[in-house]
């Protein structure tokens, strides 16, 4: 049986890895994103019913967060209209010790319609896709919580996992908490980029409200810069967030990507090496 699964946010971090391996196991996918053809935008409601119309799976990531205020009313109308267009199941992306985000999650769960919930901690390509690219290129990096060790799981881990629970009724009703098989502090992340690039990258600890600071200084949008702080204290202020779960392997039955293979893999690509200019 070919489902038709609908992948919102379908070419970011893990939704284009979800994506591509739907379609090589014969499933239609529909992205679901403001650029798609069929435009799907989370702050356009009026965009989401013809998206979802004749899809009977949703993998679900929402934008920016689910942390965010308003994601829980879009989480309940999303679900409403899935509901209603006869969504049979949803995956829904959430985040590793986010307690906003577990309201989101509980929507789902309460939905009446299948569901897995796969929660993630922080992933190892926000290093090279994400926030902390720039300030790695340019060869100095600075980030609060300089002592936490984080346990950053891979996108491919994660599409893996999403991809077995969107197929396999057997991850029906299950929350798979995801993460890598270490925990690593920024500075231990930084030295082993640094490394392997073989570029000097240096990397100094910041309090939090000075991080702040500098984001606002540089002119960061403020919802932006709420969602930063609020990460770096919810998820990296509470210890039982570096706790290294066993789910991956149990639904997928390997071992994890390890960071060190995600720093090769990724070195091979010079995403950190930065640009000369002519
Ligand atoms: N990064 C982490 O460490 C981490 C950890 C745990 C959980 N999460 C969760 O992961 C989710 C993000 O997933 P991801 O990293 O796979 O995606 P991502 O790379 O952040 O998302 C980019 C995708 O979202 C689409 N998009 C952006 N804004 C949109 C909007 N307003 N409406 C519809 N689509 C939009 C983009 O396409 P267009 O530009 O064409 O719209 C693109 O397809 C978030 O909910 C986050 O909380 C992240």
């Amino acid at each position: 049986m070919k489902d038709n699964i609908l992948v919102i946010g379908g070419t970011g971090k893990t939704g284009r890895k979800v994506a591509s391996k739907l379609e090589s196991l014969g499933h239609n996918v529909r992205i679901g994103s403001r650029s798609a053809s069929l435009a799907f935008d989370w702050y356009l409601p009026e965009t989401w019913t013809k998206t979802l119309q004749g899809m009977n799976k949703v993998y679900i990531t929402f934008q920016p967060d689910l942390a965010v205020p308003g994601a829980l009313e879009a989480i309940e109308e999303l679900t409403r209209l899935a509901k209603k267009s006869k969504v049979k199941k949803l995956v829904l992306l959430s985040g590793k010790g986010e307690r906003e985000a577990e309201l989101c999650e509980q929507v789902v769960m309460h939905s009446g319609l299948d569901y897995t919930i796969v929660r993630a901690s922080w992933f190892n390509q926000n290093f090279s896709e994400s926030f902390f690219l720039e300030p790695i290129l340019e060869g100095f990096v600075a980030l609060p919580q300089a002592d936490v060790k984080v346990p950053y799981v891979d996108t491919e881990d994660i599409a893996d996992v999403a991809v077995a629970a969107l197929l396999n009724d057997k991850h029906n009703g299950k929350i798979y908490q995801l993460t890598g098989p270490r925990a690593y502090t920024f500075k231990e992340v930084i030295t082993e980029i640094s490394e392997v690039t073989g570029r000097d990258i240096a990397f100094t600890p910041i309090a939090l409200p000075a991080y702040v600071n500098v984001m606002k200084q540089q002119g960061v949008p403020s919802d932006f810069v709420w969602l930063i702080e609020y990460l770096f204290t919810e998820v990296l202020g509470n210890p039982a967030n570096s706790e290294i779960t066993n789910d991956i392997e149990y639904v997928l039955g390997r071992q994890p990507k390890d960071f060190s293979d995600y720093v090769k893999e990724t070195a091979v690509t010079r995403v950190w090496s930065p640009k000369i200019l002519a």
